[in-house]
């Protein structure tokens, strides 16, 4: 039995802001059981709905040297769905009402103290992983911390590391002054081959400079942060580790995403009966949201983080005349006030056509992926995207900007050869958006059969686990020889 530890920052259905989340509560579950355990170990925030507390069991706790303090470390744990969760706790650390504050330096404290307090837990743990694999900035450090503080100690001898990038855009950057002191971490491991770029130290290049394994969420992106469009200032060392580097597409969850028992959705739906009864969740949402009510009216979904990497000001600066076609746009979604405005706004303008529903909510999320027609998606960006694999999945047809994980998971419409499950454009440009957008209207209002038969095949694509688990499982098998 070959063991892997997950280290991250959320996770269903614990704690979930984004598409990490989804991805860290579904892999474990979906890796073979017969040769693989894998646990997870997550913050105790303060801001878990206490339904997921009462399920955890205090384990043992202990202190630590942080920042110049002896800070408490308490070890939970918890057992969801056969999978084994591990939590840090320190409520002065992740107290709040959300994972993440406005402020990257109390977030890269609270993340440091974590990546520290997960290793020092893992001796207590009676599982030793062979594999630590990381995601995102906030565990940056935990490779760092591995290879050069813990060497010494015979549990860590051999233990691999995997770092895996959801999203390059956030680094966890600050002065070197700082992490020095709040890591604990000596003047060596602050130069330019090490934790320092461009002056600051990076959490998130510390992870990737010392993991074993670098991985991203989709093959394009993969390639994509190669290059300096994309690569954030450190595409220069992911070329360099150019070959520990893959690109796994990321899979949903398809109990939790399935139009057949979608237990938040007023009418169940199949691959069979789509044409029959999909229609009946977009009148009761139209009745719900206060839109017009019509069947034939196209109706577009977006669900979403409000910032920039969406691409949402290619949709601001075409909203006027996409209202001006015969179409309905429901949006959720939380983030950027101006994006958030910006909706609001259109809802009072074009209120029997506009719906924007500025918050977070998972029942919503599911209501609309069930109840549209389209899904909008222009990112500027995109390591992976799971909406999208959610909307293909209830028949709801992407519409998408061909990059990252967008390119690798939605297939362009050709009607010449009747193929393909979505529509896509490839520059980030507002009038090659709108063409698209266009576009999808013309098949949806004047080949009605053709827009069924795309359904059929989006629904019957498969992003599953399945595949990628497997390529996971190969990665951690090379690893660790
Ligand atoms: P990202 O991780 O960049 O935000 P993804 O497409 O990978 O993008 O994942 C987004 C996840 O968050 C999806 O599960 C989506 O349904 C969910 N989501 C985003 N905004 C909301 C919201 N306001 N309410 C409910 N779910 C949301
Ligand atoms: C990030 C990315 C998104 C990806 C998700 C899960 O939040 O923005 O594209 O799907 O991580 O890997």
């Amino acid at each position: 039995m070959k063991n892997i530890l997950f280290v991250a920052s959320e996770g269903v259905p614990f704690i979930k802001t984004g598409g990490l989340a989804d991805v860290v509560g579904s892999l474990p579950k979906c890796v073979d059981k017969r040769y693989f355990d894998v646990r997870v170990m997550l913050p105790k925030y303060t801001c878990i709905p206490q339904e997921w507390k009462d399920k955890m069991e205090f384990k043992t706790s202990f202190y630590m040297d942080f920042n110049w303090k002896n800070e408490y470390v308490g070890i939970l744990e918890a057992k969801v769905d056969g999978v084994i969760y591990y939590f840090i706790d320190n409520e002065s650390m992740f107290g709040g009402f959300r994972p993440y504050s406005n402020n990257v330096y109390d977030d890269i404290v609270k993340f440091t103290f974590f990546s520290k307090a997960a290793l020092s837990a893992m001796p207590l743990l009676g599982f030793r992983p062979d594999v630590i694999h990381c995601h995102d900035w906030q565990t940056g450090l935990v490779p760092v911390y591995l290879r050069e503080r813990f060497q010494g100690n015979p549990f860590f001898h051999g233990i691999k590391s995997v770092m895996t990038i959801h999203n390059l855009k956030f680094q966890g950057k600050w002065d070197v002054k700082t992490i020095k002191e709040i890591s604990g971490l000596d003047e060596s491991y602050f130069t330019p081959d090490k934790l320092e770029a461009y002056k600051n130290a990076n959490l998130l290049k510390g992870g990737l400079v010392y993991a074993d394994a670098i991985t991203t969420v989709s093959d394009t992106y993969a390639r994509e942060i190669m290059t300096p469009f994309y690569g954030e200032s450190l595409d220069g060392l992911l070329r360099a580790r150019e070959h520990d580097l893959r690109g796994i597409v990321n899979g949903i969850d398809y109990k939790d995403y399935n139009p057949e028992n979608d237990k938040y959705i007023d009418f169940r739906y199949n691959a069979k009966n789509f044409r029959k009864e999909k229609i009946k969740n977009k009148r009761n949402l139209q009745k719900e949201l206060g839109l017009e009510q019509n069947d034939k009216i196209m109706m577009i979904g977006i669900v979403s983080r409000l910032t920039d990497q969406k691409g949402f000001d290619l949709i601001a600066y075409m909203m006027d005349e996409l209202c001006q076609d015969a179409v309905q746009i429901v949006v959720l979604g939380t983030g950027d006030e101006q994006y958030e405005n910006m909706f609001r706004h259109f809802d009072w303008k074009y209120s029997n056509k506009v719906s924007a529903n500025i918050y977070y909510s998972e029942e919503m999320s599911h209501k609309i992926y069930a109840a549209c027609d389209a899904f909008l998606m222009p990112s500027l960006f995109e390591p992976c995207g799971l909406s999208q694999l959610m909307s293909l999945r209830y028949g709801t047809l992407p519409i998408v900007r061909e990059t990252g994980g967008l390119k690798d998971t939605v297939e362009p419409y050709n009607e010449y050869e009747s193929t393909g499950t979505g529509f896509s454009f490839v520059n980030y440009n507002a009038h090659e958006m709108l063409a698209t957008v266009r576009y999808a209207e013309k098949i949806y209002y004047d080949k009605k059969r053709e827009w069924n038969k795309m359904i059929d095949r989006a629904m019957a694509a498969d992003f599953s686990w399945e595949v990628s688990a497997l390529k996971y499982q190969e990665m951690y098998d090379w690893l660790i020889g």
